[in-house]
């Protein structure tokens, strides 16, 4: 995880850093800091906290220059402190370095160090790539960049800059950094949002790769120092991208923006001949699906096995991406695997990606984020259009998750040869017209939330297409309110977790009229029987629901393939309102990071 970003130019580098710093804020925010380069050396400020922190620390005044790098922290090695922020320099403060992702091998490396007189401050892994460019620095930083990379085990973004050097040198492995080239400047960054309004060219470095970054212009080279091709891309996303259009929170606003982001999903793949995608491989003679993903990713990923089993018959298994690519699992070169991923740099689902191809099997990515490690090592596959998603609770990428798989599916199905249902392929263009009457929840939920903001417990029930919703409700609960919460299958609460049940355990039900409901709706009187509170979701008036339930919560009636989306809409807004209502930092939980570039 971790933020990084440099700027070199003719610009006082603090402000743009800073600015930088809070795009990149979602991948992690315990701590931050900057280093400003000018001709009496380097300035470094460190805060502990937020980046508002940073920008409000009075030593900030005095930091002047026009070659600078910073970094906002996701603490792996190393309690959050001012110490362990970064940048992290050498034994004389003459380098600083900010790094993201983890050298594994960093306490070998520190004992020799050490051995030969080096001084440690932090208790960072970083530390160590300080030090080790210390040891080689002659006065060319990327002749003793290239001396360290070998020595590092694991992975990194890096950026450099020194007292004496008027360049900035950066390095990939296995952490994403793209390098923005300006007019008389230049810029690099995690993530491309951090360089919207700065510059409208952009390379995506690849892994092992370096680069030397002078403010009017810049080298790319391999590991072993040679120059390497690179291809420019346009910067496209917008300012209007990253603001919060009036919304109090990020997440709110991308709650509200899943009509359109689940358009933009469907848009030029759904006709009347049924569905287009462009995916570069045979899927007619696919035995197998397996489907990967963490966290919401991996709750879009049940879904999709319920959706492509029903619409295709071919078996799907789902993993945690963790898991896969561990496990000894057979995997042949008739399976298709499928990484989902909003960020498209979590490390495990990007290394089970790695170990699928490597068995052959045929790989697709289901990503938002363009170009992202996850979409260029899949090569092929669906990108969501849903826009940057900065609120670290996943929201409307999980619906455009779920809208692509279903793209998928029907996908699959009609290169089998097999029939479309015309009356599904129509609800599916619709699909937007149905999130906008499911956020007319809203004013009702947020009531709802009012009623049950204190409850110490949750649980969270579904069936069928609607049990990964259960999941999904229980996991941005517990995220961002810190309300313990439990998602199970509806049928699954009889056989344990019913003990929980008293009249202080809340209990909400997604309960659509599908051939589930019946059944359902005993597991709901099980529950009352008991004393639990039920809150039901649900697509129709039935006065044998509205006499059992507490509360109920109306959402549209959809073909059942479609529930999950317009079901997860009052789950969402329901974290959100519990959330901000205990005056929490809804779009920043704490302990979390919306990129996971770690183990
Ligand atoms: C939850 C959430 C996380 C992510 C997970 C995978 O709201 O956002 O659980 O879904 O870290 O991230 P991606 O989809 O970027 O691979």
């Amino acid at each position: 995880m971790c933020g990084i970003i440099g700027f070199i130019g003719e610009k006082e580098a603090k402000n743009l850093l800073v600015e930088g710093l809070k795009r990149l804020e979602y991948r992690g925010y315990d701590s931050s800091g900057i280093c400003v380069k000018n001709d009496l050396g380097l300035s470094i400020v460190k805060n502990l906290g937020k980046i508002d922190q940073l920008e409000k620390d009075s030593r900030l005044s005095s930091v002047r220059g026009k070659i600078g790098i910073a970094h906002t922290r996701w603490a792996t090695h190393g309690e959050p402190s001012e110490v362990n922020a970064h940048p992290h320099c050498d034994c004389k403060n003459e380098l600083a370095v900010v790094h993201n992702g983890i050298i594994e091998n960093y306490s070998s490396l520190k004992k020799i160090l050490e051995k030969e007189g080096h001084k440690f401050k932090s208790k960072t892994d970083s530390e160590v790539i300080a030090h080790l460019l210390e040891k080689f620095y002659k006065g060319n930083l990327a002749e003793a960049l290239l001396k360290v990379l070998p020595l590092l085990e694991g992975t990194y973004g890096l950026a450099v800059i020194a007292e004496k050097s008027g360049e900035i040198v950066v390095a990939k492995k296995g952490s994403p950094l793209v390098l923005g080239i300006g007019n008389g400047d230049m810029f690099f960054a995690s993530d491309q949002t951090a360089l919207i309004n700065h510059v409208n060219k952009i390379i995506y470095l690849n892994d092992n790769e370096i680069a030397v970054l002078r403010k009017d212009n810049f080298e790319i080279k391999n590991i072993n120092g040679k120059n390497v091709n690179y291809e420019i891309e346009e910067l496209k996303l917008g300012a209007e991208s990253i603001e919060k259009n009036g919304f109090e929170h990020y997440m709110l606003k991308e709650i509200f923006e899943q009509p359109k982001s689940v358009k933009s999903a469907l848009t030029g793949r759904l006709n009347k001949d049924g569905v287009k995608l462009s995916i570069n491989i045979n899927l007619k003679k696919i035995e197998r699906v397996i489907l990967l993903g963490c966290g919401t990713s991996w709750h879009s990923a049940l879904i999709g096995k319920y959706v492509i089993e029903e619409l295709t018959n071919i078996p799907v298994e789902v993993d945690y991406a963790s898991e896969f690519r561990y496990r000894n699992t057979p995997i042949r070169d008739s399976d298709l695997v499928v990484a989902i991923s909003q960020s498209g740099e979590t490390a495990d689902t990007l290394a089970a990606i790695k170990k699928a191809k490597e068995c052959n099997a045929k790989t697709i990515g289901i990503v938002n984020a363009v170009s992202s490690s996850i979409a260029r090592e899949c090569g092929t596959g669906i990108y969501l259009h849903a826009g940057p998603e900065i609120g670290v609770a996943s929201t409307k990428a999980f619906t455009s998750q779920i809208t692509a798989l279903i793209l998928l599916a029907l996908y699959i199905r009609k290169e089998r040869g097999m029939e479309l249902d015309n009356d599904l392929l129509k609800e599916i263009a619709s699909l937007p017209q149905k999130l906008i009457l499911s956020l007319e929840s809203c004013d009702e939920v947020e009531e709802l939330a009012k009623k049950f903001k204190d409850s110490k417990n949750f649980i969270f029930l579904g069936r069928g297409f609607n049990f990964p919703i259960a999941l999904e409700g229980a996991l941005k609960l517990k995220e961002i309110s810190y309300i313990h919460a439990e998602g199970y299958p509806s049928a699954e609460m009889k056989h344990g977790p019913i003990a929980l049940i008293d009249e202080n355990m809340p209990c909400l039900f997604i309960c659509p009229h599908d051939h589930t409901y019946d059944k359902v709706l005993s597991n709901i009187e099980e529950v009352k029987a008991r004393k639990g509170k039920i809150i039901a979701i649900t697509d129709k008036t039935d006065d044998k629901l509205s006499s059992i339930a507490d509360e109920i919560i109306y959402v549209p009636a959809v073909h059942p393939i479609l529930s999950p989306l317009v079901n997860v809409i009052p789950l969402q807004l329901f974290a959100y309102f519990v959330a901000n209502m205990k005056g929490l930092d809804v779009d920043k939980p704490r302990n979390l990071a919306k990129s996971v570039t770690v183990e």
